[in-house]
């Protein structure tokens, strides 16, 4: 089949190819564009996403050029579409800006309804992440599986409130869970309290599932003590917004994710 390469290297059970449905379109095979060196995902590093959606559009550019520069893996990227959250922000035409901007892979932040039928849109690259979220569609296997072919990681994201015991069927389907610590939608929330014991209860569901492998990305509110928390409870991606690095001029961005590493590693 014409998914075959991709399918091989990255999902050997995956049997079919999608069915033709609407919006379906095959997916634009990509070069690597960045290449990391080692596998991050198998070795302990810690990663420090910065969240775009938190940025100062004025000076895009400088703060991409800063993050680079201080050694960020990936660009964390909102995708809201006014319905699956309160919001709009950082469409498609953005995404095809950031791409001419930067060859920083994608951490795809996708809170958009029925992602499954939109993902032909976005120009999915194989270094990113894409992250659905467990409430965003009735068919959440469904959606993973539309992945696939992309080669990219898959997360999946739950909110707050959504109980951990909710993804238990797809775990074989994801490559790692993005915990919300708050309601998504918007920049410089405060943390929903609860979530912090989750984390923790997160970490026992996944050992008693015999699945550590699966990452663990925090999202929301990480301050370097809310970090420092997270990190014991397993985490390793920690989304950058306005709780840590752009709460101050870019001219300090280097100085702020260092602070940041040294608190979660
Ligand atoms: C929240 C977003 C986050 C946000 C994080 O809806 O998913 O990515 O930008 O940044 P702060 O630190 O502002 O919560
Ligand atoms: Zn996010």
């Amino acid at each position: 089949s014409k998914y075959e390469p991709v399918l091989r290297m990255h999902c050997a059970d995956f049997q079919e190819e999608p069915p033709e449905i609407f919006g379906w379109t095959e997916p634009v095979a990509y070069e690597p564009v960045y290449t990391l060196g080692a596998n991050i995902f198998e070795s302990m590093e810690k990663i420090l996403a910065p969240s775009i959606l938190a940025a100062d559009i004025m000076r895009l550019g400088e703060q991409i050029e800063a993050v680079k520069n201080a050694g960020a893996k990936y660009l964390h990227i909102d995708v809201m579409d006014g319905e699956f959250v309160p919001n709009f922000g950082l469409g498609v035409d953005y995404i095809r800006g950031l791409r001419e901007l930067t060859s920083i892979p994608l951490d795809l932040h996708l809170m958009i309804k029925d992602p499954e039928y939109k993902l032909p849109w976005i120009g999915i690259h194989k270094e990113d992440i894409v992250t659905i979220h467990y409430e965003s569609t009735f068919q959440v296997q469904r959606a993973l599986d539309y992945l696939v072919p992309y080669g990219c990681k898959r997360f999946l994201a739950i909110n707050p409130a959504t109980p951990i015991g909710q993804i238990e069927e797809v775990l074989d389907y994801i490559d790692g869970v993005n915990l919300l610590m708050v309601n998504p939608g918007f920049a410089g929330q405060k943390i929903v309290p609860s979530t912090l014991r989750k984390a923790e209860k997160l970490q026992k569901f996944l050992q008693e599932m015999h699945r550590e492998d699966i990452i663990l990305e925090v999202d929301g509110n990480i301050t370097k003590e809310h970090g420092a928390t997270l990190r014991s409870c397993g985490a390793s991606i920690f989304v950058a917004g306005t709780s840590s690095i752009f709460c101050t001029d870019v001219s300090h961005f280097g100085e702020k994710i260092r602070e940041f590493r040294k608190a979660v590693e």
